[in-house]
């Protein structure tokens, strides 16, 4: 069977900077930025995307390519059996991840359904932290949110690498960025926003420190969807004549660029009505629809943006559910479209008490933690960073010649940061990603 391709470059890139741009940039980056002291961290944030981000994206997608395989079987053929294990902690974080990703993907249809027959108390903006904590602690309701979710997800992913995933995402994200830069352009020209936006882009050294540095790291490296073999999967999709670098600067380019505009969208209008900053998670379910209540025009604004972060959500999950079907297509033969209908329903099952534990199975405790949040934990803390720190020692230890002539394209390329590349993937990104995984685990 001749293996699936993207028909273009564009298509990829799309698809790669989709994957990238999720729910993490517009949901999680603002309040981070928002409770992490501002400018600082966003500057820290991007040097940590424009290095080790960039370096890392490379080498996964120039695995993929190399091996044109799923992660698992990646690894082992350029690796060996012992190499499969990095593999395969890939797969069981996808499987992870998009089991909570589609209940808070769920969440976001349920607030479009909401804003659209102006269902949510936007006028009342007492009213509006009981009405999410309803939402998500009820039983029904968000679970049939995050079915619905994770169904548009199969649909896409069903309909094959070219025909599903790329044929949406070359419309979806543009659309993401048209839908993204209104928004800015509204929340950044109201009155009052000026504070928001000199917080948001003056960094503020002194609030630099170690806890800071490691949610700015794990934040690059969730952003970029690194670490699990996401880039991996879409990079054994990509023809040998791509210019490998040069794409992994597009979309770590354009994946930084809408953690700005996110920024910049929610902490100036979050300013401008006196909000809180640093309400955290709730910011975006919470603190919008209020700022949306009192701004002109807010009630079309409040649909554009959940219309716009279920995209975002979508085009993330869709490579995060295709990280497992190829795995389970090509290790064990099983056709696409039943392994796809089989990961998607095992994830719906996986989610369901994820989405519990907001509620009902709140008091279920593993380590002190519900289940959502200890779901979150562990990627966060084990398997991300563990899958991030074997990957790059294994592309810089292992096989980095070979990894060499794939990105150069067997020489025909020239690829000038090769140097900086090699120091990267050897010593200053598994240093990091150590540093942060025990200097967490510690504190
Ligand atoms: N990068 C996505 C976000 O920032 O929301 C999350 C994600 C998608 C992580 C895909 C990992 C992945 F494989």
């Amino acid at each position: 069977m001749k293996r699936e391709q993207w028909a273009s470059r564009f298509g990829f890139i799309m698809a790669a900077a989709g994957s990238a741009v999720g729910l993490g940039n517009i949901w999680k980056f603002p309040y981070l930025a928002g409770t992490q002291g501002g400018g600082a961290f966003l500057a820290v944030y991007l040097i940590i995307m424009a290095t080790i981000g960039v370096a890392l994206i490379m080498a996964e997608i120039g695995l993929g390519r190399a091996a044109k395989r799923n992660p698992v079987g990646a690894f082992s053929i350029l690796g060996g059996k012992k190499w499969m294990v990095t593999g395969i902690i890939g797969v069981t974080t996808s499987f992870m991840i998009l089991a909570f990703y589609s209940v808070v993907g769920g969440w976001t249809v349920a607030y479009i359904v909401k804003s659209i027959f102006g269902t949510l108390h936007v006028n009342e903006p007492d009213l509006l932290p009981g009405q999410f904590n309803d939402l998500v602690t009820s039983v029904g309701e968000p679970i049939f949110y995050h079915g619905v979710f994770m169904a548009m997800t199969a649909g896409i992913v069903l309909a094959g690498v070219a025909d599903g995933i790329e044929r949406s995402v070359k419309v979806l994200m543009p659309l993401l960025f048209a839908l993204l830069l209104i928004l800015v352009v509204r929340s950044v020209t109201l009155d009052g926003a000026w504070e928001g936006i000199t917080f948001f882009l003056m960094p503020d050294w002194s609030q630099v420190n170690g806890p800071m540095i490691s949610a700015a790291l794990g934040q690059a490296f969730f952003s970029l969807s690194l670490g699990m073999g996401a880039m991996i999967t879409y990079g054994s999709y990509l023809d040998k004549g791509a210019n490998i670098p040069n794409a992994s600067y597009w979309v770590v380019f354009l994946a930084a660029m809408v953690a700005v505009l996110g920024g910049l969208l929610v902490l100036p209008a979050v300013f401008a009505f006196g909000m809180d900053p640093a309400a955290g998670p709730g910011l975006t379910f919470i603190t919008l629809p209020a700022v949306f209540g009192e701004m002109f025009g807010g009630y079309i604004f409040q649909i554009i943006f959940f219309v716009m972060l279920l995209i975002a959500a979508l085009t993330s999950s869709i490579s995060l559910l295709a990280i497992p079907v190829a795995y389970f297509a090509e290790e064990f033969g099983i056709r696409r479209s039943v392994s796809t209908t089989l990961v998607g329903l095992v994830i719906f099952a996986m989610g369901v008490p994820c989405s519990l534990a907001m509620g009902v199975w709140g008091d279920i405790k593993f380590f002190d933690m519900n289940i959502f949040d200890v779901t979150a934990y562990a990627v966060d803390n084990y398997t991300l960073p563990i899958g991030g720190i074997l990957t790059s020692l294994f592309a810089g230890w292992v096989i980095l010649e070979r990894l060499g002539s794939e990105l150069t394209n067997e020489g025909k390329l020239r690829f000038s940061a090769m140097p900086a590349f090699t120091w990267l993937m050897r010593i200053v990104a598994p240093a990091a990603v150590l540093w942060v995984m025990v200097s967490n685990l510690l504190g």
